[in-house]
């Protein structure tokens, strides 16, 4: 609190001298920390984990485990700021065409399942905040092998992505939809499949296997996370949702298996977490009563 009134004080200050910039800077930052390390949880693929799925500290953003599905063996890349082994070299305009796009440096196409299709909405101050804050992780030196895709990987993840625009508050859902699809890619687990594709006139049923996800030695199934009253959660309360989402834990107590990013998605704030809340409660019950 303190901190969030110092720089509010700082940037009245004049908008021409040094303590602006970095009273800016300083915002950017914190909104770079407060997104990295809870909705957008690059770390829940990037960051390696303990047995226990506990993501290791020192090897944040490191890289190196493996996300295996039928079509790909997919190496988390290494994304520390490392030179040689991470992306230390790419100039932040390279890493933002990177995420949103999809497209490293050299021209070649990033593959799945980074989820390029909801992050190319992220807009231009959350990206740049998210870069500004990877730049502060420790550099690791971390060697990660090539990803193997048994299935030919698109031309491209859509045209170039220009300028993109905040999502107003002032209309809740735009933002709901905002914080689930763009930032917290809800819908790409929670989505059913056909043919590799994902069927969004289902979105949120769930039903998607995750064989030995993030080098675990389990299986699990993703979630019918609609308003179905049975079979999804329409039943629960928004408490009850809020503490899932967080704590990975279900009304009946039951544990949910690791495969969402709980040890991020703890830090989310409590209005992040109602949007979440009434974009769940947007989708149509499925399967359709
Ligand atoms: C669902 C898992 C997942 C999430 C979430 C994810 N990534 Fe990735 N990312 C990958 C995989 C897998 C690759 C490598 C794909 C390949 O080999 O073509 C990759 C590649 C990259 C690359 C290219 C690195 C290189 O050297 O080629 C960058 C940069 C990157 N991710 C940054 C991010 C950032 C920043 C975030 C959060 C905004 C993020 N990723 C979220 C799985 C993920
Ligand atoms: C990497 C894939 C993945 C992502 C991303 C993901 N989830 Fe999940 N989620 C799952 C899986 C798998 C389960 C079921 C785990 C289990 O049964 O133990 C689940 C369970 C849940 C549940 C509990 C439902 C129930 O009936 O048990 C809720 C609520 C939920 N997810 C909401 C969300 C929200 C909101 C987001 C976005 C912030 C999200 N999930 C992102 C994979 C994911």
């Amino acid at each position: 609190m303190f901190r969030k009134l110092l720089v509010t004080s700082l940037s009245v200050l004049g908008s021409f001298n040094n303590l602006s910039v970095l009273a800016a800077d300083e915002v950017l930052l914190e909104r770079g920390a407060y997104l990295t390390e809870g909705i957008v949880a690059c770390g829940n693929c990037h960051t390696p984990k303990t047995a226990d799925a506990v993501p290791i500290e020192s090897m944040q953003f490191a890289g190196g485990f493996v996300i295996e599905e039928p079509a790909f063996k997919a190496y988390a890349p290494n994304i520390t700021m490392d030179k040689e082994t991470g992306i230390g070299s790419w100039t932040d305009e390279e890493i933002v065409r990177s995420i949103r796009e999809g497209i490293r440096p050299d021209g070649t196409l990033i593959g799945p399942p980074m989820p390029f299709l909801n992050y190319r909405n992220i807009s231009d101050r959350d990206v740049k905040a998210i870069v500004a804050y990877m730049r502060t992780i420790e550099p690791v030196k971390n060697v990660v092998p090539k990803s193997d895709y048994k299935i030919p990987l698109p031309p491209n993840w859509g045209p170039p992505v220009g300028n993109v625009a905040e999502v107003s508050k002032d209309d809740p859902l735009a933002y709901a939809t905002y914080v689930a699809t763009t930032l917290g890619h809800c819908n790409e687990c929670h989505t059913p499949m056909i043919h590799g594709e994902y069927d969004f006139s289902r979105t949120g049923m769930g039903g998607n296997r995750y064989v030995g996800i993030f080098g675990l030695k389990i299986t699990t199934v993703s979630a019918n996370i609609t308003s179905h009253k049975e079979l999804g959660i329409g039943n629960w309360t928004d408490d009850q949702i809020k503490t899932a989402i967080t704590d990975g834990i279900r009304p009946d107590g039951r544990m949910l298996a690791p495969a969402m990013g709980f040890p991020y998605y703890k830090n989310i704030d409590e209005q992040d977490l109602d949007a979440l809340v009434l974009y769940i409660r947007s989708l149509k019950p499925q399967p359709a009563e």
